[in-house]
Formats: C-alpha cells, sequence, structure tokens
C-alpha cells in the first residue's frame, strides 16, 4: 500500500498555491494523498509566519496531533514560512517534528519524506528548483472552479514590521506566456475564475516578454492583465495590488475587459505619514488616496479593499485619527484589521512595541466599528439588485443554501439545486448583511 499523506494548510492564497503544487508532486511520486489527520502515514503543516499568533499555530497542531496519535506516530513534517525562517532549529523547539521543507523545497518533498523513513531528519531551505513549470493538475486544486495562478514570488519591499521578504526572499515573477498556458488549460479543465497572487501583482516583471508580444500596457502588469483577458476565462481577479507600484493603467485595463473582476485589494496600513514613513512604504497618504481616486472614479464600479496595522510601534492617538479619516473617507468594501505583532529580525522589532495592548483594542474597535457602517450602507445599496455570483459550495451555516462570490468578491448566499456547483448564476439581493448578502436566483448567465 503507498504512503499517505495529509497536508494542513494556514497563511495566505500563496500558501493554498503551494499546498496544491505539494500535493502534485507527492501524487506524481506515488504518495496517496488523504484528508484524514488520523490515519495518514505522513502529516504536514504548510506554515505562516506574518503574526507571532500564525506562527505559533504549528506548534500548537503538533502538540494536539501527538496526543491524537500517540498510538501510531505518524511522520510529522513543517513546510512554509515558519520552515524556512526556522530552518533545523525547528527540531530543538519541537523534537517530534521529522522534516522540515522551506518555502521553495515544495517540488523536493517526496525525497525528504523518503530521507525520513530512512532515519534521518531532513531539512531544506534551498531555492525552488524552476518556478516556470508551476504546473499542477487539476485534480489536487483547492476547488474545482476557482484557481490560484501565482504570477509573482516573494517580496522586496521590506516594510519595517513584515516577515515575508525573509521567508519568501526576492520577487520572482514568471513569465506571461507560462501564466497564459495555465490560465488555458484551467479554462479547458472547466475552472470558471482565476485569482493572479503574488504578494504584490502590480511589481510583476518578468524575465521575458513572451507571451507580452503586442499586447499594449503602460507596465508589464497592466500588459499581463490585457493578455490573460483575451485567454477567454471568464472570472480574472488579482491580488494584492502594492500602492506604489498602483498606476492607473490597471483601472483602464478593467475597464477595456469585463473579464477582469470589478475588485482590487490595495492595502493602506496606515493613514498617517510618519507611520507610513515608518513602515517603510514608499508612499503618503495623500498619494494613495489618489490611487483610490483613480478606483473610484472609473466608469465600472470597482469594489475596493484594503488591510489596516493597528498600533505600530510609537502610534499616538492623533496618528491613529488620521487612520480613521482615511478610511472613512475610502469608503472600503471590506478591511482587515490587524493588531501590530512585532517580527523577530524585522527593523521594526527594534523599536519598543510600546502601544498598549488596551489602547491597540480600543483602536481596533473603534476601526471595526467604523467599518461596519460603512460597509452596512455599501451592501445595503444591493438590495434590489442582480449581481452575478459563480456558485462555489454549499453554505456552511445552511447546508440548504449554497453559496459563492459576486465578480466584486462578496459572499452571495442563495436557496437553489446542487446542479448549479459550478454555474454563474444571476442572483437578485433580498437581504444584506454586513459581510455577505442573502438573494434570490435571477438567472444563469
Ligand atoms: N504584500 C501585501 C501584504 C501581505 S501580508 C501588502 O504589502 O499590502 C498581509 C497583511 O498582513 C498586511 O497587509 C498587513 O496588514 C498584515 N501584516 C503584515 N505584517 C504584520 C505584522 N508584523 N503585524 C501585524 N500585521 C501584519
Ligand atoms: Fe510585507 Fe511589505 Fe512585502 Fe507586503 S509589501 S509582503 S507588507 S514587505
Ligand atoms: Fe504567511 Fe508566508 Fe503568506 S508568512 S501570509 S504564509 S507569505
Amino acid at each position: 500500500m503507498s504512503t499517505s499523506v495529509y497536508l494542513e494548510t494556514h497563511g495566505c492564497q500563496m500558501n493554498v498555491a503551494d499546498t496544491e503544487r505539494a500535493l502534485d508532486r507527492l501524487r506524481a511520486a506515488g504518495y496517496a494523498i488523504t484528508s484524514s489527520e488520523s490515519e495518514a502515514d505522513v502529516v504536514l503543516f504548510n506554515t505562516c509566519s506574518i503574526r507571532e499568533r500564525a506562527s505559533q499555530k504549528v506548534f500548537n497542531r503538533i502538540g494536539e496531533l501527538r496526543r491524537s496519535r500517540r498510538a501510531t506516530s505518524p511522520i510529522i513534517g513543517v513546510m512554509g514560512c515558519v520552515a524556512q525562517l526556522e530552518g533545523s532549529s525547528i527540531f530543538d523547539h519541537a523534537p517530534y517534528v521529522d522534516l522540515v521543507a522551506g518555502t521553495r523545497a515544495t517540488d523536493r518533498l517526496p525525497q525528504l519524506i523518503e530521507r525520513v523513513q530512512s532515519g534521518e531528519k531532513p531539512f531544506d531551505i534551498g531555492e525552488r528548483g524552476d518556478l516556470e513549470t508551476w504546473n499542477v493538475s487539476s485534480a489536487v486544486r483547492h476547488s474545482p472552479y476557482v484557481a490560484f495562478v501565482p504570477i509573482i514570488e516573494g517580496c522586496n519591499k521590506f516594510c519595517s514590521y513584515c516577515i515575508v521578504p525573509y521567508s519568501r526572499g526576492r520577487e520572482k515573477s514568471r513569465v506571461a506566456k507560462d501564466v497564459i498556458a495555465d490560465i488555458a488549460s484551467l479554462r479547458r479543465d472547466g475552472f470558471r475564475e482565476v485569482h493572479l497572487i503574488g504578494q504584490n501583482v502590480n511589481s510583476y516583471r518578468p524575465r521575458s516578454t513572451d507571451g507580452l508580444e503586442g499586447v499594449s500596457g503602460a507596465t508589464p502588469f497592466s500588459q499581463l492583465l490585457r493578455a490573460v483577458a483575451l485567454t477567454g476565462m471568464e472570472r480574472i481577479k488579482f491580488t494584492t495590488s502594492f500602492p506604489r507600484d498602483f498606476h492607473s493603467d490597471i483601472v483602464a485595463a478593467m475597464e477595456e475587459h469585463e473579464n477582469l473582476c470589478n475588485w482590487i485589494h490595495l492595502p493602506v496600513q496606515s493613514g498617517n505619514d510618519r507611520i507610513l514613513r515608518r513602515m517603510r512604504r514608499g508612499y503618503t497618504a495623500a498619494s494613495y488616496l489618489k490611487c483610490v481616486d483613480a478606483i473610484k472614479n472609473s466608469s465600472r464600479k470597482l469594489a475596493l479593499t484594503s488591510d489596516v496595522i493597528i498600533g505600530f510601534p510609537g502610534e499616538t492617538d492623533a496618528e491613529f485619527e488620521d487612520t480613521m479619516k482615511l478610511i472613512e473617507r475610502a469608503e472600503y468594501d471590506g478591511l482587515y484589521i490587524f493588531n501590530y505583532s512585532e517580527r523577530p529580525g524585522t527593523p521594526s522589532a527594534a523599536l519598543a512595541d510600546d502601544v498598549t495592548k488596551e489602547v491597540k483594542t480600543q483602536r481596533f474597535l473603534a476601526l471595526e466599528k467604523l467599518q461596519r457602517e460603512t460597509q452596512r450602507a455599501i451592501y445595503d445599496g444591493y438590495l434590489g439588485r442582480e449581481v452575478e455570483v459563480l456558485v462555489e459550495g454549499e453554505s456552511t451555516k445552511t447546508p440548504e443554501d449554497l453559496t459563492g462570490h459576486s465578480t466584486c468578491q462578496k459572499v452571495v448566499n442563495f436557496s437553489g439545486s446542487k446542479d448549479l456547483l459550478g454555474q454563474i448564476m444571476k442572483v437578485r439581493i433580498t437581504k444584506a448583511k454586513s459581510n455577505s448578502m442573502y438573494g434570490e436566483l435571477a438567472s444563469g448567465v
């Protein structure tokens, strides 16, 4: 019988994409993929290190696994950002870990498992083999309808608080020809939506123009968007956009191509210039708001979402108020709010984490309330309107309902037959909450 592997994913979309790549390579090497943690011969955790709590999680999970699998002790492996950053020191913290595979060791997992089977405790935090050969079989994708397609890996921005440049290395863009080939093959396999992913998609800069010949665009990314739109994939989304590299030609491309979906995620982090400078974001509140205006003034109604960090070292009440003002002005369709978390080895870890937990919580709640009110108004605006929904599954809370996302990335639930899974349907909104909507089926698209 073949060795079975259970792989649990934490963290961002890039980790989901890496998990798919890992499953693909493991399957090709003869391993059986299982969704049963309690029976697997090998249990792998793909980890995230973005905040302290995220990076602790794997160690809690390993503890739980040890307790539940005492009798059968599986091989335990740590992959992803925690693995990359901590390398072999993970074996000291967590002696039950058998292998450590960094963010670029995915393709070598089969060999690493074999080395464990022959008595070693291997770790690999080396470079990726070949970025162009992302090619992952559709069978191991996280959804049969929505696929993540990495276009750029790593990050060169070095925001002062962020661990990603250390866990993911420098930016590396895939050649457009390969991205386009992936999307064409996903389309043949019945996928209806792709997300072009990367820490900063609009910093896309491939080493050759293969695949972009004859496609116009003010930046390589807006060129890529137009090239990808021409593949005929029905819905194309992209995350994350970096404000400093944002160009209005992205909006222009979205106006030209209906299949470039009407949603942009453009994290601001703070609305105060001194804090933005200390965060090393490379833009001011005013220059960020220029991007917001370019998006809001588009002839197409574009949804805009963002991320914010609360309580960066030294953030005063007045500086936080600037963030409140910016958030009010930007009228985001969605906002992820994070308490600042000190990450070892980043420049801001040298600054005192001096905003108390209580103050962070107060600021968090104030911002959350403001955003809830904004979102409520935006979501209410959809009442009576029709949106196009890709039907992705059953609603978790009410399994008799279906759930999916609109083109503008809102969660929409409605009642309908399971035969509609994977279809794009028009849904008329009848109820709006602050984070999701409910509607009734209008028609297919
Ligand atoms: N590349 C994207 C963000 C990737 S990380 C960008 O620059 O916008 C996702 C989010 O995690 C960030 O936008 C930020 O809001 C949050 N984050 C990153 N490091 C953090 C830290 N040390 N503490 C709290 N939040 C953090
Ligand atoms: Fe982190 Fe900044 Fe890079 Fe985003 S741009 S991943 S926040 S260093
Ligand atoms: Fe986390 Fe690594 Fe992604 S730190 S957010 S899994 S790049």
